[in-house]
């Protein structure tokens, strides 16, 4: 039995959903799979990987203008106060900010990815051995129940990486108006979202070099086999990411190399030669596009934090 992330309030991802969701995108016409199932634990270490390569700017930009900017964006420490992020993964980017807030009563990381979280707690635990860290084990698109003791408590939250943007915007407004739920009145948020650039950067970013990212899309096709007892062959579907410009999104699919069949649980699902499964998406935003996503979720945007280059910015909503 693999060690299961404490104080996971929240239910986990279940393996049923799993399968009721691949089943579903898979019958669909245009297939897809939603991307909050690339994070098995295979997924989780492909994505940190994907985070150090050159071309993924975001991670880099983002560091950067928590570095030059956290004092500034904390206002003061959030004495007694939790701190509670979305989406956490590996918690990085948080110790920026935990660092300065030495009086923090904790930090309560939410993330669908049992392993990235139980990795997030052994490193902040031993890193700072004074924070109490509450891993949620759950989905941030539901509002999450906390520990009751912190309910009263001040809150700020965190959602970097620029998740949000996985989402179409009036799902992203879902999403923020969900957050503003579990952050209860008077709470906070520090959001990371991805700008709009040059499309060859942009494409770039998500058909990295070494292949991470492409492992990582394929990684969805080997967990189907692994959990679901799939039969999918790994080599007769290739990765593929392209920018629309007039979405404002990057794409990213399998595309079926030939014609194909694919057993699953007793079903047979059919691939024409080309035929292509979504896996995500990344939407872009200017400063302005986001202010609008973020107000019709009932948030008020306030500060714009962004790296020289202006590639990444960092949002403060209250
Ligand atoms: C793009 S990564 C960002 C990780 C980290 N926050 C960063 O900035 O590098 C997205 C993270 O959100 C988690 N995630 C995706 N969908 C989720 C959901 N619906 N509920 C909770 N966590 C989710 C994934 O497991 C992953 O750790």
């Amino acid at each position: 039995m693999p060690e299961r992330a404490e104080h996971a309030f929240a239910p986990a991802q279940k393996d049923d959903d799993f399968a009721a969701s691949v089943f579903d995108g898979l019958s669909r016409p245009l297939k897809s799979l939603p991307c909050r199932f690339f994070y098995d634990s295979i997924g989780s270490a492909l994505f940190e990987e994907i985070t150090r390569q050159p071309e993924y700017y975001l991670t880099r930009a983002e560091i950067a203008i928590l570095e030059a900017n956290a004092p500034e964006m904390l206002g003061g420490e959030l004495s007694g106060g939790i701190l509670i992020e979305f989406g956490s993964g590996s918690s990085i980017k948080t110790e920026i900010l935990i660092r300065l807030m030495p009086r923090l009563r904790a930090y309560v990381p939410i993330d669908i990815s049992e392993s990235a979280l139980l990795e997030a707690k052994r490193r902040l635990t031993s890193r700072f051995p004074r924070l109490d860290v509450r891993p949620i084990l759950g989905d941030f698109s539901h509002p999450v129940a906390l520990p009751p003791e912190f309910e009263r408590l001040p809150k700020l939250g965190f959602f970097p990486g620029s998740t949000i943007g996985n989402f179409p915007p009036a799902e992203a407004a879902q999403m923020l108006r969900m957050m503003r739920l579990t952050l209860s009145s008077g709470g906070r948020l520090l959001i990371g979202v991805d700008l709009k650039k040059d499309a060859r950067q942009l494409v770039r970013a998500y058909n990295d070099a070494k292949g991470f990212t492409a492992a990582f899309n394929l990684n969805l096709l080997a967990r189907i086999n692994r959990e679901l007892g799939g039969t999918f062959d790994l080599n007769a579907f290739r990765h593929r990411a392209t920018y629309e410009p007039l979405e404002g999104r990057i794409t990213m699919h399998l595309v079926s190399t030939k014609e194909q069949a694919v057993e699953l649980d007793g079903a047979r699902i059919q691939f024409s030669e080309g035929e292509t499964i979504h896996t995500e998406s990344a939407y872009k935003y200017t400063i302005d596009e986001f202010r609008r996503v973020s107000r019709s979720a009932g948030w008020l945007p306030q500060r714009v934090w962004t790296d020289p280059d202006n590639l990444f910015s960092v949002r403060e909503l209250v």
